[in-house]
């Protein structure tokens, strides 16, 4: 088993769990991740997934020893069957945070920047070293990376192969925060269960708004985001929240 998975008060942690070759990524792993995302999207209990690595790692990119002998038939199906795994997180409709606590290289990164938020500890490392073992970033870091970074802090990435800490990670946006590696999980459950106090069906439709939208441009997308402000007002979810705010009570949720 090389995938974790524990809820608690409405929030779940999905550890990645292969410390011994630094939680790098190879098949069973990520068949074992696409069975956990449809389990945790499954779930009505768990309303937020924190993603982490057990050890001194996130995810040290995908397993080299699997990919040194491809052909490039087998290569195009590993780099389509993890854009696509990854893509499942990002197209989760509950929230996805990565608590990054170490090595977040090549796939690493890539699963990261499917994630919406990232918390990295300060004992974070990121890049995308792919150029460094003769082969290109394939599991999105091509394309997820400058749109997150902007295409010059991309490029140095991607061509350089370089490592970055955790501080110069938050300077280029690609994280959200930078904590004690102490600290990290405590942030992240935090978080996580700020989250899930909202309004469910709000913070789903937040989501969707912020991952559609950017696909559109600015007037379709403003037409996108109020629809779905119509649509959470089909609900009582909006009624119930205001009613809470107004007799300084907590809200009590029941749409989902
Ligand atoms: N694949 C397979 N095994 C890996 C691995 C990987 N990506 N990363 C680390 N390991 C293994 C090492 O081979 C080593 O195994 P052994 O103990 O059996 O020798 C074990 O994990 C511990 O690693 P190190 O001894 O190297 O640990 P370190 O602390 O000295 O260095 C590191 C840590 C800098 C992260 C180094 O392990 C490293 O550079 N790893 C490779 C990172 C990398 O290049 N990732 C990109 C992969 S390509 C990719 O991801 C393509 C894509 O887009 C899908």
């Amino acid at each position: 088993m090389y995938v974790d998975l524990r809820k608690e008060d409405g929030v779940a942690v999905l550890t990645i769990d292969r410390p011994e070759a630094l939680n790098a990524m190879n098949v069973d792993m990520l068949a074992e991740l696409r069975e956990t995302i449809e389990q945790v999207e499954g779930d009505d209990d768990i309303l937020v997934l924190v993603v982490t690595g057990t050890g001194k790692a996130f995810i040290a990119g995908a397993d080299i020893a699997h990919m040194k002998d491809f052909s490039s038939r087998q290569a195009k199906e590993w780099s389509e069957y993890g854009q696509d795994t990854v893509g499942m997180l990002e197209k989760m409709k509950k929230p996805v945070i990565a608590a990054v606590n170490g090595y977040a290289l090549g796939g690493g990164t890539e699963l990261a920047m499917a994630c919406d938020i990232r918390v990295a500890s300060d004992k974070a490392v990121f890049g995308q070293p792919e150029v460094k073992l003769g082969m290109i970033a394939g599991f999105g870091g091509t394309q997820r990376l400058p749109r997150l970074v902007g295409p010059g802090k991309a490029k140095e990435m991607l061509f350089t192969g370089d490592h970055y800490d955790a501080q110069a990670a938050y300077e280029m946006g690609l994280v959200n925060k930078v904590v004690s590696a102490d600290e990290l999980m405590d942030y992240c459950l935090d978080m996580a269960k700020r989250i899930a106090s909202c309004g469910k069906l709000a913070v789903r439709l937040s989501k969707e708004a912020v991952d559609h939208g950017q696909e559109m441009d600015l007037e379709k997308a403003l037409h996108l985001e109020s629809s779905l402000y119509a649509v959470v007002f089909s609900t009582d979810e909006p009624c119930e929240g205001c009613g809470a705010f107004l007799e300084k009570r907590e809200p009590k949720w029941t749409s989902s």
